[in-house]
């Protein structure tokens, strides 16, 4: 409710995924402590949020578009100046290279412009008046309420503010949890929400999500669930809501992304996209490439250049020149990612680069794993890390039939020169897919192209467009077209 609130509650501390030399020894360094909220903070922080929409008669919803606008660029003013701090923040918390944090932080900053001037778009068409069948109507955007954004900690601000930043400047008000990692990189920016806002129009929570978003759902004032996480915690968070018919969701959620990979394929260009497909950030995004599926006569060929490429990628310390492989934030994933491993080297298959696999603290070496199989867990669990399982095929169904069985239907990239076939392979995946890349690697941007998927990858799109339509319902001012009404 725009007020900095001093904690003497519980806290949990932060631990970067980087080692630091301790009294004990080598440790994860200590970087912050996070106050944890209880379920009754939490309902007070919807309070505030709901009170501020005052059943959309609140300063903010009321508020004219400029002056939304104004207090949008009010915050990006504010938030310029903690990029330092919050790059900063990124690289410690979720061990993000340098290059990728600041492009993160950068990337939200152009996010948040082009907003404002898609909302500048989107008010003209609005102003215009229509006429139909005798009535002239005005056709406006109105805001929906309350928004709960929550996101995951591959891109804990850029994913977040993608919901945050169009729900709020259409108006509506929001709560937003912090995500498990990264949640320091948020402080910095908290103050600018809270001077550039009216209060309780933007509301922090942090703390154990199972425990204080429950009551939020349960309550039925969240007009909005705008989640960025699994298909899991996504249904069982709406299942929540008494009134399912009142609550809007926009979920971008599961995928298992794959490559296909054609003897007509250049494969200096397939191994370079795949390499920033499926190894960007360690592999760790929504958009990754998590399976490549290689026609069998190239595959040896093409799994040596892969696995050759993949060995040269540096890794390091975030900060670090040219630095490519960094440490893992979740603690649990190098023990999850070496039984993935083992798993499929127990079912038949081999890591082909010398040190794939090989894990120092929270670092693991990424690994090109050949060939898969449908037996392995590789082939059918995301793993959110740096593996690339490598799946021989014979027949394009192959690819065609695994997209079809999957839960999941977000992106695919076809790598093949021959135009002929690409566009064979399109007509298949367009139907199973939100996305089909030629020649390139799967990726959310540009953020104004839209971003959503099929099955259980996504409910909603976003966008910068989309964004402010999911966030808005199209409403209606309209009377007789008679002379007298025109004016
Ligand atoms: O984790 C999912 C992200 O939306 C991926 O975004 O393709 O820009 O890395 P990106």
């Amino acid at each position: 409710n725009g007020q900095l609130v001093p904690w003497d509650g519980e806290v949990a501390e932060v631990y970067s995924p980087v080692y630091v030399p301790t009294e004990q020894g080598l440790k994860r360094k200590l970087v912050g402590t996070i106050p944890q909220v209880s379920p009754k903070e939490s309902l007070e922080a919807l309070d505030a949020a709901v009170a501020a929409y005052a059943d959309g008669q609140g300063e903010w919803p009321t508020m004219s578009v400029e002056g939304r606008i104004a207090c949008m660029q009010k915050f990006v003013y504010l938030m310029i100046q903690k990029r330092d701090q919050v790059i900063k923040l990124l690289m410690w918390e979720i061990g993000k290279s340098v290059a990728d944090s600041t492009k993160e932080f950068d990337r939200t900053v152009v996010y948040i412009n082009d907003t404002i001037d898609a909302l500048k778009d989107l008010d003209r068409q609005s102003s215009r008046f229509e006429q139909a069948e005798g009535v002239l109507a005005q056709i406006r955007r109105s805001p929906l309420g309350v928004v709960l954004s929550m996101g995951p900690f591959n891109y804990p601000l850029n994913e977040i503010f993608t919901t945050l930043i169009p729900a709020l400047i259409m108006g509506n008000t929001i709560l937003f949890k912090m995500p498990k990692h990264g949640v320091l990189a948020h402080y910095p920016l908290l103050e600018a929400f809270r001077e550039a806002f009216p209060a309780g129009t933007v509301n922090t929570l942090y703390g154990r999500g199972a425990e204080i978003i429950s009551p939020l759902m349960e309550s039925g004032k969240v007009n909005v669930l705008a989640f960025i996480g699994s298909s899991k915690v996504a249904v069982s968070l709406k299942k929540l809501h008494p009134k399912p018919n009142r609550l809007r969701a926009i979920l971008s959620l599961d995928a298992k992304n794959a490559a296909i990979v054609t003897r007509n394929a250049d494969l200096d260009v397939a191994v370079e996209e795949i390499l920033l497909g499926a190894l960007s950030f360690n592999g760790q995004r929504c958009t990754a490439l998590k399976l490549v599926f290689v026609e069998r006569q190239i595959a040896d060929v093409f799994v040596a250049k892969l696995a050759e490429a993949v060995g040269a990628l540096v890794p390091g310390l975030p900060w670090d020149k040219g630095v490519r492989i960094t440490p893992l934030p979740e603690p649990d994933k190098p023990d999850y990612l070496k039984a993935c491993l083992d798993d499929a080297v127990a079912k038949g298959a081999k890591i082909v680069n010398g040190n794939g696999g090989y894990t120092n603290q929270s670092m693991v070496f990424p690994a090109v794993v050949f060939p898969v199989n449908d037996q392995m867990k590789l082939y059918h669990e995301e793993q959110f890390g740096p593996i690339v399982p490598v799946v021989p095929f014979d027949s394009i169904e192959e690819p065609v039939r695994y997209q079809i069985g999957a839960s999941h239907g977000m992106q695919v990239s076809i790598f093949s020169n021959d135009a002929a076939e690409v566009a064979q392979l399109i007509d298949p995946f367009v139907n199973l897919v939100s996305r089909v890349n030629i020649n390139c690697q799967a990726q959310r941007g540009p953020d104004v192209f839209p971003f959503t998927g099929r099955k259980d990858s996504a409910e909603g799109t976003l966008s910068v467009f989309d964004a402010l339509r999911s966030f808005s319902i199209r409403s209606l001012v309209a009377t007789k077209s008679t002379e007298a009404n025109k004016q």
